[in-house]
């Protein structure tokens, strides 16, 4: 069962400029050690953090107002074969989320649907 679905779109430019204007205390406000790593391994290391930037909008919406999530409560990381992966942490959430990340020259877009998890799974 769908329990919510949240999207996003940012321009990548806009994350860029954040980082040059405010550096790492905007990154560590916004994304967790793993996400900095991760995104830093790239050349277009500003696609990658705005990507994760939407992915926790995307959560954000999908999520809905409980429970009440901030910035670093979501975890973003990847599986072996790349594919995006989101987890809630210091909450007591029980629910599956379902992540697709894409990102062009100039827009990174996400997506987020939230199912309840499979007992049988
Ligand atoms: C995976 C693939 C579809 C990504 O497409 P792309 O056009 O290069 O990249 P996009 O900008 O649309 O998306 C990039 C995002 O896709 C996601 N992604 C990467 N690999 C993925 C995968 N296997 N499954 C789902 N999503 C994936 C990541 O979140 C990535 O962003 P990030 O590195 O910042 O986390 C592409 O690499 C591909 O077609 N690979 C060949 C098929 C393949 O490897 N399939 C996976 C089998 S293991």
């Amino acid at each position: 069962m769908i329990l919510g679905t949240g999207i996003d779109v940012i321009e990548i430019e806009r994350i860029a400029r954040a980082i040059d204007r405010w550096g790492d205390h905007f990154l560590r406000h916004v994304f967790l050690d793993n996400e900095i790593t991760y995104a830093r391994r790239h050349k277009a290391a500003a696609a990658h953090f705005a990507v994760r930037f939407a992915a926790k909008e995307a959560v954000f919406k999908a999520v809905g107002t409980n429970p009440q999530l901030s910035w670093k409560d979501i975890r973003i990381t990847n599986d072996e074969h790349g594919r995006p992966l989101a987890e809630i942490l210091n909450h007591d959430f029980q629910d599956s989320i379902y992540l697709s990340l894409s990102h062009s020259k100039h827009y990174a877009v996400a997506s987020a649907i939230i199912t309840k998890t499979d007992p049988a799974a």
